[in-house]
């Protein structure tokens, strides 16, 4: 459409010149990531934890680590999306605050396997056990491999001091408060003790959104009304 018009921001002009439709396109998207991005700083929902979460124990923190190891999270995520099928499914959607203690956090983004984000307390130990040594047991066409080997390795020679001091120091640069305490550090071997990968992996599954669905629960007796906390 042709128009004498040629005011210096009229679309036609910036159509026309190729480095100037550039220049104001990296504008529009550094502008509009700068709006998404900078409030998350001072938003207290991303940096404090969420009701009822709490940072792992020494177990639960090896399993954590064998976890990633074995390549779980390949198949399964950790994140109720905030759809009414996935929380009629799963329970309650995830909120930020859930990940605080996560370095990094186990998200994921495949679903060849559930989410696992609040299956904790779902199945009984003895389940988790059969199940991670034959899934075709339960479910005859799982993809999900065999880790039959987990209940050979024992954990209790695994330097979990050194990582909960580093995971503390991580904490402390993210939120100015250390993870764990002196004495929760000190204790941590005697934790490990006569433990295999396989307990340590059924300790992590079994918390697994367990401490934020219980405080929900709890918020929700007191406010019979939401169902949801609202995001704050
Ligand atoms: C190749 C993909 C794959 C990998 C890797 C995998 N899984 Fe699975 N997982 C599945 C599939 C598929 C299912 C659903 C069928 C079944 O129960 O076996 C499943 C189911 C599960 C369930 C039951 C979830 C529920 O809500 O019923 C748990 C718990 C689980 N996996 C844990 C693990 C752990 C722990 C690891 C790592 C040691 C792992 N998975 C590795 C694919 C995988």
């Amino acid at each position: 459409m042709a128009t004498n018009n040629k005011k210096f921001f009229s679309h036609e002009v910036i159509e026309r010149n190729m480095g100037l439709l550039i220049i104001c396109s990296i504008l529009v998207v550094i502008f509009g990531g700068l709006v998404q991005i900078i409030p998350l700083f001072f938003q207290h929902s991303t940096t404090q934890a969420a009701p009822g979460v709490k940072p792992l124990n020494a177990l639960q923190l090896v399993g954590r680590d064998v976890y990633i190891k074995e390549g779980c999270y390949g198949c399964h995520s950790q994140q109720v999306r905030v759809l009414a099928s996935e929380v009629q499914r799963y329970g309650p959607y995830s909120v930020a605050g859930e990940s605080v203690y996560d370095y990094p956090f186990l998200w994921g983004s495949r679903r060849m396997g559930p989410d696992l984000a609040r299956v904790g307390g779902r199945y009984s130990d003895d389940w988790h056990r059969a199940h991670l040594r034959n899934p075709r047991q339960f479910v005859p066409e799982s993809n999900m491999p065999a880790y039959k080997w987990l209940q050979n390795k024992d954990v209790s020679s695994e330097n979990i001091q050194n990582r909960m001091k580093t995971l503390n120091s991580l904490h402390t640069t993210h939120t100015g408060q250390p993870m764990y305490s002196e004495e929760e550090i000190a204790k941590a071997p005697e934790m490990l003790k006569g433990k295999t990968e396989e307990d340590a992996v059924i300790a992590f599954l079994q918390n697994l959104g367990v401490g934020y669905r219980a405080a929900l629960a709890e918020q929700n007796k007191a406010n019979a009304t939401t169902a949801q906390p609202a995001a704050n």
